[in-house]
């Protein structure tokens, strides 16, 4: 019986579109469940004005106000939350400088995305060194200090706090192979170092000049301050399978297909509970002619959508620069701007890289979220 067909339709999604019409794709379960195509005879973005709550939101984390400063002796800085929900919450890191403690987090995996910048991450499975592009995935309960590069001075990194654990999809690959996506041999994994190197590893003294090291434990939002008269990063070695992890958004090579526009869910990087962190990188456009190269309108009913685009050239957002963050929640249309659509005709390739986040239960706006929002973002397809 199904999929059932009526009226004027295409046979297969995304391709020869019936003439003047714009397809929406009408899901659940974000790109794995039901489904049906919808041909509209106007863009389903084509509102005149929203009255209410629900739209499509665009946040520029660039101008986030500053962190409250909890400790005077912090250029690191406290992250900023600007989304959230219960499964996660999506942070602004601007560092001046250098932990003068160690850090952990006991309330969740934390994923940097470095957007500006680079430096050395210290953990107890030894140091990482980062750059612009590196996923930094560092296990809930981890010991680490973030050491960012004195001669750049410009950082910017995008946090996503999990409260679940932070998983690589392997097994979901199926048919594709393991090689597809990334292959783990580009995984970086830390190893101990001697004693004698790394910035603080063989200091006499602690990051604050003191003979004390200080741990920062995050529980349920409140400090707790654990000194020690040694360094607590004194890990000789180890072996198992839990460890940071480093990957950079260079080394994603996208699934795609030349006949039919894939939907954003073969370009996921990490999963976790109720929600999933995908890459977007430069790819090919679809070579059929009659294959639609523009993503399709849908109102991605079951997921809400945030998009923080790091590098680029976004052609299918009029009027968002690297930096920026769009949120489409659950509920209301999005899709191509109408010059998108226009301008790919002349392009072979996209040419953006961006992360992009799927959750599962809507996402919530902080204080600090609205106060550097782009109040017209849900008009911009109008322009
Ligand atoms: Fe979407």
């Amino acid at each position: 019986m199904f999929p059932l067909g009526k009226g004027e339709y295409s046979r297969q999604a995304h391709v020869a579109l019936p003439e003047g019409t714009f397809e929406d794709e009408h899901g659940r379960e974000g790109f794995y469940g039901r489904v049906s195509h919808l041909y509209h005879t106007h863009p389903p973005t084509g509102w005149t004005r929203i009255e209410g709550p629900l739209k499509p939101r665009a946040i520029n984390c660039l101008t986030l106000p500053g962190a409250e400063v909890l400790r005077k002796d912090d250029p690191f800085g406290e992250a900023v939350t600007f989304l959230f929900n219960s499964d996660l919450a999506l942070k602004a890191v601007r560092p001046a400088g250098p932990m003068p403690y160690y850090m952990r987090n006991a309330d969740g995996d934390d994923v940097y995305f470095i957007h500006k910048g680079a430096g050395n991450l210290e953990t107890d499975y030894g140091p990482l060194n980062y750059e612009r592009g590196d996923y930094l995935v560092i296990p809930r309960g981890t010991t680490y200090r973030f050491t960012p590069a004195s001669n750049e001075p410009d950082q910017f990194y995008l946090l996503i706090e999990s409260f679940s654990e932070i998983k690589i999809p392997v097994k979901e690959r199926g048919m594709l192979g393991v090689g597809a996506q990334y292959d783990m041999g580009v995984v970086e994994t830390p190893s101990p170092e001697p004693a004698e190197a790394g910035d603080l590893a063989g200091s006499k003294t602690g990051p604050q000049g003191e003979p004390e090291w200080e741990v920062r434990i995050k529980r349920e939002g409140e400090y707790t301050s654990v000194f020690y008269p040694f360094n607590p990063l004194d890990v000789v070695g180890w072996k198992g399978d839990l460890c940071p992890i480093k990957l950079n958004i260079r080394d994603y090579r996208p699934v795609m297909s030349h006949r039919v526009h894939l939907p954003p869910s073969v370009h996921t990087t990490f999963l976790a509970n109720n929600f999933v962190i995908c890459s977007f990188v430069p790819r090919p456009f679809e070579a059929d002619p009659e294959a639609m190269r523009v993503p399709f309108f849908h109102r991605n009913i079951d997921y809400d959508e945030v998009l923080f685009y790091h590098d680029g050239n976004f052609f299918s957002r009029h009027g968002i620069d690297a930096g920026m963050v769009t949120w489409h929640p659950q509920g209301i249309h999005h899709g191509p701007h109408p010059k998108a659509i226009g301008a790919v005709k002349n392009k072979v390739e996209t040419d953006e890289y961006a992360v992009m986040l799927d959750t599962r239960y809507p996402l919530h706006l902080t204080e600090a979220g609205k106060a550097a929002e782009w109040p017209e973002y849900h008009m911009s397809w109008s322009l």
